[in-house]
C-alpha cells in the first residue's frame, strides 16, 4: 500500500522545451543532498517538531482517550479554528469517513454570521461537544466562534454542564486560551512545542477530529511512520519521493517559470487534501525575504482543481492560455466503491460504449487522458499515485507533502514556518475591532478609507 510519484509528465522528453531535461534532474542530485543533510541536521537539533509528532506514542494515546470519551458522551463534535487549525482535521475526517459513521465532525472554519447562526440553530447542544482549536490562543475568528459558543452552552445547559461541552487543543504553556483553560477548568489536549498551524495535522490538532470522527489513527501514523522510514532509507535524495516532489516543483518555477501549481485530485476523498496542501505550499513558502534577509519574493500560487469537474471548467485554460502552470494530480487505483454503468442505447454509440463498464475506471481513464493531453500541449504535470485512500496511504501522503514542502523552502532558503505577510492584516483587523494597543492601526485604516476617490467608486 506505497503511494508511488510518477514524474514522467514533467520531463523534456514528453513535453518538449517547458519540461525538464535529464540533466537538469541530474543537476538537481547535488542540491537535494545538501536540502537532506541541512534537514537531518535541523531534525537531530530538535527544531523540526513537526517531523516527529508520528513517532509520539504518548499524544496519540491521549487523543485515542479524549477522543473515546468523546464519542461515548456526543453524537457531534464541532470544530471552532482556522487555517492551520482547521484544514488537516477537515481532510481527515472528509478522506477517511464513510456515510455510514454515526459520529458527526463538523469543522467550523467560518465567521460568516448566517452560517455559524445557522450551524448552531441545527446542533443538538446536549449532544454536542465543541473543540476549540488554536495554537496562539488568540487568533480573533476562533476566540470569537469559542465565545459565541460559550454563552450559547451556558443558556442552554447552565453554568456546571457547559463545561463539559468544550475541549480546548492549544500550546502546553502560552497564549490566552491556556489561561482561560486554567481558570474554568476545560478539559484540553496541548500542541507541541514548535509545531506550527499548517504542520500540526498529525498533532492533536488533526487527530482528535480523526479518532472522534472513527478513523483509524494509528493506521494514519503508521503510514506517516512508513514514509519517515522511506525516506531515510531512501538510497539518495533522488530515492525520497518528497524531496524529489520539492525539487522539481521548485526547478519549474525557477527554470521555467511555473508560478502556478494545480493540484487536482480525482476523487473526491481528497479535495480537502488539497485545501490542505494549498495553504501549506502557499503560507510556507511565499516569502520576500530568504533566511538571511535578502530579497526573493518568490511563491508558486497553489490551485485546487477537481477532476473531472474541472476538465470542463479550467482544462481549457491550462491547455492553451500562458504557459504558467505546472499540474499535480492526485491518482488512486482502487476507489473502493465500484458503480457499474448498465448497458443502454446500444445503438447510439456515443452513449452505448459506456455500458458494462465502471464510474472509478472512467474516472481513472479520464485522469490519463488529461494528463496526456496536458503533455501533447507542451504542458508539464506529475502525479502522485495512491493503491487506495485509507488511513495508511493518506498518513504516507501528508508527511510526503509537509516534507516535499519544506524541501522547496530549503532550496529556495526561506524560513517555511513564518508568515509575518499576515501578521499586518490582523493589526489592522485588531484596529478596527477596538483591541487596545492597536489604535494607531486603527486611524491608519480610517485615513485610508478618507483617502479613497468616489470617482472611482461606481
Ligand atoms: O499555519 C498557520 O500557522 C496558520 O494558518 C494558523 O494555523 C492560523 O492562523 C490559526 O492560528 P492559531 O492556531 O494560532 O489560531
Amino acid at each position: 500500500m506505497a503511494v508511488h510519484l510518477d514524474l514522467n509528465g514533467l520531463l523534456a522528453t514528453a513535453v518538449g522545451a517547458d519540461g525538464l531535461a535529464a540533466e537538469e534532474v541530474a543537476e538537481l542530485e547535488p542540491q537535494l543532498a545538501r536540502v537532506r543533510e541541512e534537514l537531518a541536521a535541523r531534525r537531530a537539533a530538535g527544531t523540526l517538531a513537526f517531523a516527529d509528532l508520528p513517532h509520539r506514542r504518548e499524544d496519540v494515546r491521549r487523543v485515542l482517550e479524549a477522543a473515546a470519551e468523546a464519542r461515548a458522551q456526543f453524537d457531534t463534535l464541532v470544530v471552532l479554528g482556522i487555517g492551520g487549525s482547521a484544514l488537516g482535521a477537515r481532510a481527515l475526517t472528509t478522506g477517511l469517513t464513510g456515510a455510514g459513521e454515526p459520529f458527526r465532525v463538523v469543522v467550523a472554519d467560518s465567521i460568516d454570521p448566517d452560517a455559524f447562526a445557522g450551524l448552531l440553530s441545527q446542533l443538538d447542544v446536549k449532544r454536542t461537544v465543541f473543540n476549540v482549536i488554536s495554537k496562539s490562543g488568540e487568533t480573533p475568528e476562533t476566540m470569537s466562534q469559542f465565545l459565541v459558543v460559550r454563552e450559547h452552552l451556558l443558556r442552554e445547559l447552565g453554568a456546571v454542564d457547559y463545561r463539559r461541552h468544550i475541549l480546548v487543543t492549544t500550546d502546553a504553556h502560552e497564549g490566552a486560551m491556556r489561561q482561560i483553560v486554567h481558570d474554568e477548568g476545560f478539559r484540553d489536549l496541548t500542541i507541541p512545542a514548535g509545531v506550527s498551524g499548517r504542520f500540526s495535522v498529525l498533532s492533536s490538532v488533526g487527530l482528535f477530529p480523526a479518532a472522534a470522527a472513527g478513523v483509524d489513527v494509528e493506521e494514519l501514523i503508521a503510514g506517516a511512520v512508513h514514509m519517515d522510514a522511506r525516506s531515510r532509507a531512501a538510497e539518495s535524495a533522488m530515492a525520497d519521493p518528497s524531496l524529489v516532489l520539492g525539487g522539481v516543483l521548485w526547478l519549474l518555477g525557477a527554470r521555467r517559470q511555473k508560478s502556478i501549481v494545480v493540484t487536482m485530485p480525482y476523487t473526491e476523498r481528497l479535495v480537502a487534501t488539497v485545501d490542505w496542501f494549498c495553504q501549506l505550499w502557499a503560507e510556507s513558502l511565499g516569502k520576500e525575504v530568504d533566511r538571511g534577509g535578502k530579497p526573493v519574493e518568490w511563491g508558486q500560487t497553489p490551485i485546487r482543481a477537481v477532476g473531472t469537474a474541472d476538465q470542463h471548467s479550467q482544462l481549457q485554460l491550462w491547455v492553451e492560455g500562458p504557459r504558467d502552470k505546472v499540474v499535480l494530480f492526485l491518482r488512486v487505483e482502487d476507489h473502493g466503491t465500484t458503480a457499474d454503468i448498465p448497458a443502454a442505447y446500444q445503438d447510439l454509440e456515443s452513449v452505448g460504449y459506456l455500458g458494462g463498464r465502471e464510474l472509478g475506471e472512467l474516472l481513472n481513464a479520464e485522469q490519463r487522458a488529461t494528463e496526456l493531453a496536458l503533455a501533447k500541449r507542451g504542458r508539464p504535470s506529475l502525479t502522485l499515485g495512491l493503491p487506495a485512500v485509507n488511513a495508511f496511504t493518506l498518513g504516507q501522503v501528508l508527511y510526503l507533502l509537509e516534507w516535499a514542502t519544506l524541501a522547496a523552502a530549503e532550496l529556495l532558503g526561506v524560513d517555511a514556518f513564518g508568515q509575518p505577510g499576515v501578521e499586518e492584516g490582523k493589526r489592522l483587523a485588531y484596529g478596527l475591532m477596538g483591541r487596545g494597543g492597536f489604535e494607531t492601526r486603527r486611524e491608519e485604516v480610517e485615513a485610508w478609507l478618507a483617502r479613497k476617490n468616489p470617482q472611482f467608486i461606481l
